[in-house]
């Protein structure tokens, strides 16, 4: 069965919506309910498909795992398995968020390693070295990535870049292990810091969440929590950048603007004015989008998730902009299918300078990842015609409601399934 989106274009955004909980950060959340023994219950879930493969990972390291509703609940058992079920960490790659709590617990893991995929490769040396240094032997071997230790001994611990992956298993290790680990030049993004508050609940020692060094005291236990997970900036940053796109009034609520504050500054940029609320922020765009130029960086920067949103605008805006991607070395390959809707956009390494036109033209698309797919149905809303976009199951596992929201938002956007 394939589906695939009808986007109109020309229709304006109006109104409100809520976002739910972030995919970025339940998977991490549902992979630290490994650290305690007990029932962890995550609330605010994200009705997508990656949080019931994640289940079934827990339970092939035998979990028990319910769901009711937006509440998953996890009852981690005395004796974990150590060895992640192969065919269930191959279906999806934020999987490998168990490798950290499996060492930090079971003093051994064995993790199917994910593949590269559309955005770049995606190596895990980070990861590696960082458990190295709190005294694991890891190596790869047939297709997994295998640690060992005889004990975790905290250690001091320096990314060579502010990997969220490497950030969140080297802390979800250090939880459990002796002594003091601190960790330097390590991701600041609001999922990280929410992982933190779920571990401090669970009984963690660590300092330093949102700021560049984190130090862990390692303690000999956690005990299971009930956690909220904290809204998707991702999905929040969509709909803001969607309204920007139709000349549109939007509020979102269910996320925090702290969170989005460089996307929504250079919305502000583009001539969008922007108010934070108490649980979101309002966009309001009457005029066509001035071009900015945008930079992708580790949070507090302009998130690389938000890239392909940032190119729709661009290529609908009235100027020149030029939108450098330093974190995915692959993350322009969608932008050939930009370029088919009639974008004046040209990539030359990691940059790309795209020459705004007042509108783009209909056309057959192909979606790529969660955030590109994203990205062509915003181009599609600016276009001439109906576009048609392929391949929308990589919409599908990032957004829980796509349609359903846009439509209410007042899209025209619909889902055929052939
Ligand atoms: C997470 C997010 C993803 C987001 C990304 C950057 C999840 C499930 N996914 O991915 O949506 O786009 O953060 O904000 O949370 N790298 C190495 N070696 C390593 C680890 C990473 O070279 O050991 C490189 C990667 O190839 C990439 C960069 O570091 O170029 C950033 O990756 P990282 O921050 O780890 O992203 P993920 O955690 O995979």
């Amino acid at each position: 069965m394939s589906e695939r989106f009808l986007v109109t274009g020309g229709a304006r955004l109006d109104g409100e919506v809520t976002v739910a909980g972030a995919k970025n950060s339940v998977l991490k959340l549902m992979a630290a309910t490994l650290l305690a023994e007990g029932t962890s219950t995550i609330t605010n879930c994200p009705d997508i498909l990656d949080v019931p493969l994640m289940a079934d990972v827990l339970r092939g390291l035998g979990c028990t795992v319910t769901q009711d509703g937006n509440r998953w609940s996890i009852t981690t058992p005395a004796e974990l398995s150590w060895e992640a079920d192969f065919d269930a960490v191959r279906r999806f790659r934020a999987s490998v968020c168990v490798l950290g709590p499996l060492m930090g617990r079971c003093l051994r893991a064995k993790v199917a390693l994910p593949g590269g995929d559309a955005i770049g490769s995606r190596p895990l040396d980070m990861h590696q070295a960082g458990l190295e240094a709190l005294g694991a032997r890891m190596r790869i071997e047939h297709g997994a990535v295998v640690g060992e230790a005889d004990a975790l001994i905290g250690a001091p611990v320096e990314l060579a870049f502010p990997s969220v992956g490497a950030t969140e298993n080297i802390l979800m290790a250090a939880v459990l292990a002796k002594g003091t680990t601190t960790i330097d030049n390590v991701a600041r993004e609001p999922e990280i810091v929410d992982l933190v508050e779920m571990l401090q609940q669970m009984g963690a020692q660590i300092s330093g969440a949102g700021t560049s060094t984190m130090t862990v005291e390692g303690v000999e236990k956690l005990h299971p929590v009930e956690h909220v997970t904290v809204g998707d900036r991702m999905v929040a940053g969509t709909w803001a950048y969607a309204a920007a796109v139709t000349r549109g009034a939007i509020r979102v609520h269910g996320t925090s603007a702290s969170h989005l504050a460089a996307p929504l500054e250079r919305l502000a940029a583009m001539g969008v004015t922007v108010r934070p609320e108490n649980d979101g922020f309002s966009v309001d765009a009457p005029d066509r989008p001035r071009a900015v130029d945008f930079i992708t960086l580790p949070f507090p920067g302009f998130p690389t998730d938000l890239q392909p949103m940032a190119l729709a605008v661009a290529a609908v805006a009235d100027g020149h902009s030029m939108i450098t991607e330093n974190v995915f070395e692959a993350r322009f390959k969608f932008v050939d299918e930009l370029v088919r809707m009639g974008a004046d956009a040209r990539i030359d390494g990691h940059h790309a300078s795209v020459r705004g036109r007042e509108r783009l033209s209909s056309t057959p698309v192909w979606a790529t990842d969660i955030r590109a797919g994203a990205g062509l149905v915003l181009a599609g809303m600016a276009a001439d015609g109906v576009t048609e976009v392929n391949e929308v199951w990589h919409i599908d596992r990032g957004y829980p409601r796509f349609v359903e929201d846009l439509v209410a938002l007042g899209a025209q956007v619909e889902r055929v399934t052939d």
